[in-house]
């Protein structure tokens, strides 16, 4: 069954449909014809009023005796399941494209918001907006509201964004992409090169057109000004698409926002975005 098949059952049942109101409804009064009812024997429905349309002129007219309605109802039942397992099968095919475009670590593979156990109440805070997040994803999406999760390293940050992701992916096909502040600079900084196949603008595009970016690792030194600049433009042109982005950091809360600046802070908790601050010692006890 190829593209178009879905169409095809949506016709097939219309037809089997229609088949079965004409039964229920006296026949047609056709010039020159009768119908002739008999009883017929279905071998899994048992008896059903048989109609035969049959020509009373000279013409020959091709008739074909009416099938057992008990019967088309089946097909019709057939047709419907098919059609809920065909829509199954894109429904896995495009979570597994959206899952392979994700970029999702290895080591985040089974995180979800389920398996987030907070260990005081702030980690339980962040686990509830998270879950907020999710539960409102369609409205983020269409007003452009982000997050921050900003403090320690090892207080389940990634979890939780990356548990946000796989929710955006499998509850509701929408696109979504990791990447860290230094990937970003790197793939830019790699279109200034004469034999560079992307340009600047495909660097931008790469990482506007999903409808959710997760951006790991923002407040490592970068190697210069120009990469800070790089970052902004990035989250600018999100922010001016009104799409949500999701900016990680192992710096404290002040220091995120004098290192990125109170405006993009700003324009980041727009349509209903917030700030997450993870101020707890790491999960396994260890840091960093
Ligand atoms: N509260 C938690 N419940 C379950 N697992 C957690 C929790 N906090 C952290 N982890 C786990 O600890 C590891 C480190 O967490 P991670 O999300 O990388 O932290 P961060 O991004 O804040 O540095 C991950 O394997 C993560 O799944
Ligand atoms: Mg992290
Ligand atoms: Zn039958």
């Amino acid at each position: 069954m190829g593209i178009g098949a879905n169409m095809n059952y949506e016709e097939q049942i219309q037809q089997l449909q229609r088949n079965i109101h004409i039964l229920s409804a006296p026949p047609e009064e056709i010039p020159n014809t009768v119908v002739e009812v008999c009883t017929a024997v279905c071998d899994k429905h048992g008896k059903f009023d048989q109609r035969t349309r049959k020509a009373t002129g000279g013409i020959k007219i091709p008739t074909r005796p009416s099938e057992c309605p008990g019967c088309l109802q089946d097909k019709i039942t057939n047709l419907h399941a098919e059609q809920e397992k065909m829509a199954a099968r894109k429904k896995e095919s495009e979570i597994n494209r959206l899952i392979d475009n994700l970029n999702l670590p290895e080591r985040f593979k089974e995180s979800t918001l389920d398996n987030y156990s907070p260990s005081n109440a702030e980690a339980e805070r962040c686990l509830k907006v998270c879950k907020a997040y999710t539960s409102k994803w369609p409205e983020r999406l269409k007003q452009g509201g982000g997050l921050i999760m900003c403090g320690k390293p090892g207080t389940g940050k990634n979890h939780l964004a990356l548990a946000i992701s796989k929710h955006v992916i499998f509850e509701h096909q929408d696109s979504a992409l990791f990447t860290t502040a230094l990937r970003i600079a790197r793939k830019f900084k790699s279109t200034w090169s004469k034999s560079a196949d992307m340009t600047e603008q495909d660097v931008i595009s790469a990482y506007t057109d999903p409808d959710l970016l997760i951006i790991d690792e923002v407040g490592v030194q970068f190697g210069s000004e120009s990469e800070k600049l790089i970052l902004f433009e990035i989250i600018n042109t999100r922010y001016e698409k009104m799409k949500p982005t999701i900016l990680i950091s192992n710096l404290p809360k002040d220091e995120l926002s004098d290192f990125i600046g109170e405006r993009v802070i700003d324009r980041m908790n727009d349509g209903g975005g917030c700030t997450l601050a993870f101020t707890w010692d790491s999960y396994r006890g260890r840091n960093a």
